[in-house]
């Protein structure tokens, strides 16, 4: 499966592409506002790498991920994936290596997987949780017409830490 957008192109996580994510993942500011572990080594980025692609091999998918590329020079810049937390509701998550943050890479991602999650596998929802203090995140899923619905106070521990998070949504209905 390949999407398109004007700047982009959306294609399956591949195992060949660890270097890129254990870089992107590895780079401060990334990892910890995601919410995901830093990755120690290369090791880690290339067993996530095995599993998301895997992935796309299954009758039903848990999640989808795919690498972000531009499509001008095919560089990847980050990750973005699809998974579902229950029947018809899809939720989102994405990170760009920070080379590429600041010019609507996300935001444009992030418009494609939500019309996909909608149009291709029927939908009735999209959310995303996002940090409290992760503002350029809310941005991208406020860029991508999910709304802001409330606050999940305490709703990840991230080493001694306790993370309150915001939840975005979007109902078919108010599509
Ligand atoms: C969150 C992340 C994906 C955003 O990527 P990006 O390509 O820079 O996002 P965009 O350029 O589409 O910008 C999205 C919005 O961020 C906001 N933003 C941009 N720069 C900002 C800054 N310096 N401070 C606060 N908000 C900022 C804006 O609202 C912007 O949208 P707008 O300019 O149209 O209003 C990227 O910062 C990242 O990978 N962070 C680490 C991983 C992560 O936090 N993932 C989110 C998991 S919930």
């Amino acid at each position: 499966m390949e999407l398109l957008t004007t700047r982009l192109r959306l294609r399956p996580i591949r195992q060949s592409d660890a270097p890129r994510v254990y870089a992107m993942a590895s780079s401060p500011g990334v990892a910890v506002p995601a919410g995901y572990p830093t990755p120690k080594t290369i090791r880690d980025s290339r067993t996530y790498a095995a599993r998301a692609s895997a992935e796309w091999r299954k009758r039903k998918p848990r999640q989808l991920t795919f690498s972000i590329l531009r499509r001008g020079d095919t560089i990847w810049i980050g990750l973005i994936s699809l998974r579902w937390p229950h029947n018809g509701v899809g939720e989102l998550g994405y990170s760009l290596h920070p080379a590429f943050w600041g010019n609507g890479y996300a935001s444009e991602a992030a418009r494609r997987v939500v019309a996909l999650a909608f149009t291709k596998f029927g939908a009735h929802r999209v959310q995303a949780t996002c940090w409290v203090k992760n503002p350029r995140s809310a941005g991208v899923l406020k860029n991508a017409g999910l709304r802001k619905e409330g606050t999940l106070r305490g709703y990840l521990k991230r080493g001694q830490i306790v993370r309150d998070e915001f939840m975005f949504g979007l109902a078919r209905r108010e599509r």
